[in-house]
């Protein structure tokens, strides 16, 4: 914002700022307040609720509420609510005190800079009242206000923003402003009057219906412009970036949208400012628009201190998913445990203007909340690259490496969240996961601290049975024996996992198929073995069998890496029937 041209405020004045203004009455002004006791009371703002929990101390000049947690002063109550930045937070409270916000080191020059820039904001907001009464009262608007109704927009909601008419021709602006030189520059500066080679200036918005761009403090900055005939060329045509319009951090609708006054849970972002204004008219008003652009960090930034929840919106064709993916991309590193983003992929050719008004307001909202989560998308869109199905491992291998660097850069709680959901997609454990992928991955160090009760709490002494046992639940999970864990377990002089060694070449020889194993242990001479992994009671239970699974993983490899270090010497062949009889053997000893 066109905040960098001033000098900095002094914190003295910050703190005289907040000593003199009452944070009763900034609170009060925007959400009404009840007395009660020594403090004051309402329902929430920040999220929504039926009995109030939100309470404001005079004394302490503070707001603290007791369901979500917001708190702070007054210049933070500004920021939060009116979605405000520190410093327009604290213009807006010097304002509301009858305090001039003193600014340090502004030489001559950058008070000049900052009195243009002023300037600029009156010509547009000049320009789009000059625009609001042609649609009222020029002769050539009856068009222009049919379309509008055609639309299905009330004059309410047309008053409310702001929306116009630039009737046709080249010079309506000079003249309807009486601009002189000055001011003519200034259109110019504004993008609102074109300069040609020869000097000359025309109108760049003809017979177009005018939605003005406001930013968060409700200034004009920009227009946008709609063609009123369907012949003329661009459909919209917006202003330029011009030193008071920037598109990566401008949202259509949003200074509309606080200036409801409702709380919401999430904000909406379509992609039309046709979609804003009808979702408008139907009452949803937690709609913005982006301005022809993608989506933008410095959007996300802006739209998360508004609220926890973002809900694209998009086409349900390819250009809309193609869209979508480019949020989901940018998205993903900015999400917190608190903040979510999800996509609403509207039906082929429609969008948030005419599914309102297909399936009204019900029909829209039920569609919202049913909108996709950022992991469903992301692993859907993922596995939809694969050139093996994920039934194979193949393919399995190629989604782990493809959702790595997604998961790499997600935060927070974040990595893990998504690991959880990719090992249900290939059905490996969420540890195993972090190993293959190289990712510290918090659940899995929790389950490292986690004391291994439950091998301990298991009756079978031998690790190989227990693993037997969790395999028996999950055989998939097999597949994190790579070619040389396998090499080790086969030249182990241990006779249990030599024997483990076979059993885990049988069931992956088999595709992972529990029926291969289930088959190849009721040979008479395995049934025994079969039996006793069959004693093992374990709870059918992910988190559980998943964390016993890397314990016993564990164990099993640093005994078999502590055996090859001591022992240099070249393994053995042995058979399948020497390897089950030392293991009998092995066993037996154990009872003992
Ligand atoms: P759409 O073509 O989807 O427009 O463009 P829409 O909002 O549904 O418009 P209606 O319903 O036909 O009135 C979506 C957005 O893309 C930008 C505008 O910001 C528009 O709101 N756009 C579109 C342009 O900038 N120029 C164009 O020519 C078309
Ligand atoms: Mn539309």
């Amino acid at each position: 914002m066109a905040q960098s041209n001033k000098g900095s405020i002094p914190r003295s004045f910050i703190e005289d700022l907040l000593a003199r203004s009452d944070i009763v009455q900034v609170i009060n002004q925007r959400v009404p307040l009840k007395k009660a006791g020594t403090t004051y009371k309402a329902c929430c703002p920040f999220h929504s609720e039926k009995t109030p929990s939100f309470n404001v101390n005079p004394q302490k000049q503070f707001y603290h509420c007791f369901g979500c947690g917001a708190s702070g002063d007054s210049l933070k109550f500004l920021m939060e609510y009116d979605g405000l930045s520190f410093i327009e937070a604290v213009e807006q409270l010097a304002a509301m005190s009858g305090m001039e916000v003193p600014r340090e080191k502004l030489t001559p020059k950058q008070q000049e800079q900052q009195q243009k820039t002023k300037d600029l904001y009156d010509v547009t907001f000049a320009v789009a009242k000059y625009y609001r009464s042609q649609l009222r009262s020029h002769p050539m608007s009856e068009q222009a206000k049919a379309y509008l109704k055609s639309r299905g927009l009330t004059s309410e909601i047309a008053k409310e923003f702001v929306i116009g008419y630039a009737p046709d021709g080249w010079d309506n602006l000079v003249s309807g402003l009486h601009a002189d030189e000055a001011m003519k520059a200034q259109l110019v500066e504004t993008g609102m009057l074109v300069k040609k080679d020869n000097g000359r200036v025309y109108d760049r918005f003809r017979n177009r219906i005018m939605f003005p761009i406001r930013d968060g403090r409700g200034r004009v900055i920009a227009f946008g412009g709609r063609i009123i005939n369907p012949e003329d060329q661009p459909k919209y045509l917006n202003s330029p970036e011009t030193s008071i319009f920037h598109k990566t951090y401008t949202l259509y609708g949003l200074y509309e949208m606080r200036q409801s006054r409702q709380a919401f849970n999430n904000v909406l972002v379509v992609e039309g400012y046709m979609d804003v204004v009808a979702l408008a008219q139907f009452g949803i008003r937690n709609a913005v628009a982006t301005l022809g652009t993608a989506i933008t960090a410095e959007h996300l930034d802006i739209l998360f201190r508004q609220v926890d929840d973002v809900v694209f919106c998009f086409d349900g064709d390819e250009a809309g998913k193609k869209a979508a993916w480019k949020a989901l991309e940018l998205a993903l590193p900015l999400l917190t445990e608190t903040r979510t983003v999800k996509f609403l992929f509207l039906d082929q050719g429609e969008d948030p203007d005419s599914t309102v008004r297909k399936e009204g307001v019900e029909g829209f909202q039920r569609r919202v909340t049913q909108s996709m989560s950022i992991s469903t998308f992301l692993f859907n869109g993922l596995e939809a690259k694969l050139s093996m199905p994920i039934s194979t491992i193949e393919g399995q291998q190629q989604l782990i490496s493809l959702s790595k660097p997604y998961i790499a850069q997600a935060q927070a709680a974040m990595p893990d969240l998504l690991t959880k959901v990719l090992s249900e997609r290939v059905d490996l454990p969420v540890w195993r996961l972090g190993q293959i992928m190289g990712l510290r991955l918090a659940s899995t160090q929790k389950n490292r601290d986690k004391k291994p009760v439950e091998i301990t709490k298991l009756k079978a002494k031998s690790i190989v049975l227990q693993m037997f046992a969790v395999l028996f639940e999950r055989p998939s999970w097999g597949k994190v024996f790579d070619d040389d864990f396998m090499a080790l377990l086969t030249g182990s002089e241990n006779a249990e996992f030599r024997f483990f060694a076979r059993a885990l070449s049988v069931l992956k020889e088999n595709g992972y198929l529990l029926e291969s194993w289930e088959r190849w242990f009721s040979d008479a001479k395995r049934v025994k073995v079969l039996e006793q992994i069959r004693a093992i009671p374990l709870n059918d239970d992910d988190e559980f069998l998943s964390s016993l699974y890397e314990q016993i993983a564990m164990q099993i490899t640093n005994e078999l890496t502590s055996e090859s270090a001591l022992k240099k010497t070249t393994p053995e062949n042995v058979g399948d029937m020497d390897a089950l009889s030392a293991w009998f053997e092995l066993q037996k000893s154990i009872k003992k």
